[in-house]
C-alpha cells in the first residue's frame, strides 16, 4: 500500500479508520492498526471543554497509545480559534498526549448540538473562521520538538443543494492545513443518501496545487468501493467509517485489493466473537466494567452481523452487564 506523507508524518498506507464517536475507542484503534489501518484518529473532542474543564474530563475520548496505535491523531472540534490554542496548550503539557503525531479538526459534524455552536459542519459557512482555526492550531504547535501537522475533515456542503465547496477547501489549505479529508455528503444528509463523488472530486481539484494529501470518505465497504472512490475523486487515500464498525478485517481486505492481491481471508464466526471479547476486555482497562459494557452495546451488534442467530444474540448481548456474561452468551 502507498504510504502518505502528511506534513512530514508518514502514515504507512492510504486507508484509515474514520473517526467515530463511540466507536474509535483507543482499544479499537489499536486493533485496526494491526489489521492495516494507516492511522485512526480519536473521535471528536471539544476544544472548549479542554480549555475550561481541563484534560481529565475529556480523557476517555482523548487518550492515545503511541505503542499500540503507531501514528496517533487527536480530533478536536470547536468554533473559536482561542479554544484550539488553549486546548493544544493543555495537550502539550501532558506527558502522553504531547506525543501525538497529528491534530485533526472536525469541520463536518452535522449534529445540531455541535452545529448550533458554530462548530463542525457550521464552519463550512465561515471559511474565514475555519482558516483562523487552522492558523491558530499551526501557531500553537510551532516551535515544539517535533512537527505536528494539522488536518481537516469536512463535508461537501452545509446546505442540501451544495455540491462541493472548493473555496472552503482552498481557504483551509491557504491557512496551512496539511491534509484534507472530505466526506461526500452534505450536513442535512447526515449519513443517508449517496456519497457524491463528483463533489468530492471538485474539492480535491481545488487543493491539487497545494501539494497536500487528500482523502475521500463515504460508503467504502470493501476493496472495490475503496478503489473506485480513489479513482473517481483523485484522492490519495480513503477513510472508512461505518463499514469498519466491529469489522477491523476490512482494512486487510481493502489493502489486499488495492495491492492487487487476492488473498482476502474473511473472519470466521469464532474469530468475530473472539474479537468482540477482545475489544470489550480492552475497553474495561480504561473504565468501570459495567460502564464499558453499556457503552459497548452500540458496537456489539456490528461484530455479530451475519452470524447465525444474530438477532437473538444481539438482544442477549445488549442486556449483559459484565464481560463474563458476554463470554457466556458467546459460548467462548
Ligand atoms: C456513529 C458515528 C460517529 C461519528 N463520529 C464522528 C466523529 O467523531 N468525527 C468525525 O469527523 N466524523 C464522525 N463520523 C463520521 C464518519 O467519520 C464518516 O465521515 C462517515 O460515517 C462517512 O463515512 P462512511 O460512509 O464510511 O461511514 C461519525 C459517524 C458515525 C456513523
Amino acid at each position: 500500500m502507498n504510504s502518505v506523507n502528511i506534513g512530514g508524518v508518514t502514515i504507512p498506507g492510504n486507508v484509515a479508520l474514520s473517526p467515530m464517536a463511540g466507536v474509535s475507542h483507543i482499544t479499537y484503534r489499536g486493533i485496526c492498526r494491526e489489521f492495516g489501518a494507516a492511522y485512526a484518529p480519536t473521535e471528536l473532542v471539544s476544544a472548549r471543554s479542554i480549555r475550561y474543564n481541563g484534560l481529565e474530563k475529556s480523557m476517555q475520548y482523548l487518550r492515545i497509545d503511541p505503542a499500540s496505535e503507531g501514528i496517533t491523531a487527536i480530533q478536536l472540534f470547536g468554533a473559536e480559534p482561542e479554544d484550539f490554542t488553549a486546548a493544544i496548550g493543555k495537550i502539550m503539557e501532558d506527558e502522553v498526549l504531547s506525543q501525538v503525531d497529528i491534530i485533526d479538526i472536525n469541520m463536518g459534524c452535522p449534529v445540531p448540538k455541535v452545529v448550533k455552536t458554530g462548530a463542525g459542519s457550521a464552519l463550512m459557512n465561515s471559511p474565514e473562521t475555519a482558516a483562523s482555526i487552522v492558523r491558530a492550531c499551526k501557531e500553537a504547535l510551532k516551535g515544539l520538538p517535533k512537527k505536528i501537522p494539522v488536518t481537516v475533515k469536512t463535508r461537501i456542503g452545509f446546505e442540501a443543494g451544495d455540491c462541493g465547496k472548493p473555496e472552503f477547501a482552498k481557504a483551509v489549505a491557504d491557512a496551512g492545513c496539511d491534509m484534507l479529508c472530505v466526506h461526500g455528503r452534505t450536513r442535512p444528509q447526515m449519513y443517508t443518501g449517496e456519497c457524491n463523488r463528483k463533489a468530492v472530486a471538485l474539492m480535491r481539484e481545488a487543493v491539487r496545487g497545494y501539494d497536500i494529501p487528500f482523502f475521500a470518505n463515504g460508503d467504502v465497504t470493501d476493496g472495490t468501493s475503496a478503489a473506485s472512490l480513489i479513482e473517481e475523486t483523485g484522492a490519495d487515500g480513503v477513510m472508512i467509517g461505518r463499514a469498519a464498525r466491529g469489522n477491523p478485517w476490512i482494512f486487510a481486505e481493502v489493502a489486499s485489493y488495492l495491492d492487487g492481491r487476492s488473498d482476502i481471508v474473511l473472519p470466521s464466526e469464532q474469530e468475530k466473537k473472539e474479537m468482540l471479547l477482545r475489544e470489550i476486555k480492552g475497553r474495561c482497562r480504561y473504565c468501570d466494567e459495567e460502564i464499558a459494557v453499556r457503552e459497548f452495546r452500540s458496537v456489539m451488534p456490528f461484530y455479530i452481523k451475519g452470524i447465525r442467530g444474530a438477532a437473538k444474540l444481539k438482544v442477549r448481548l445488549c442486556s449483559a452487564l459484565t464481560v463474563d456474561e458476554i463470554k457466556e452468551i458467546l459460548e467462548l
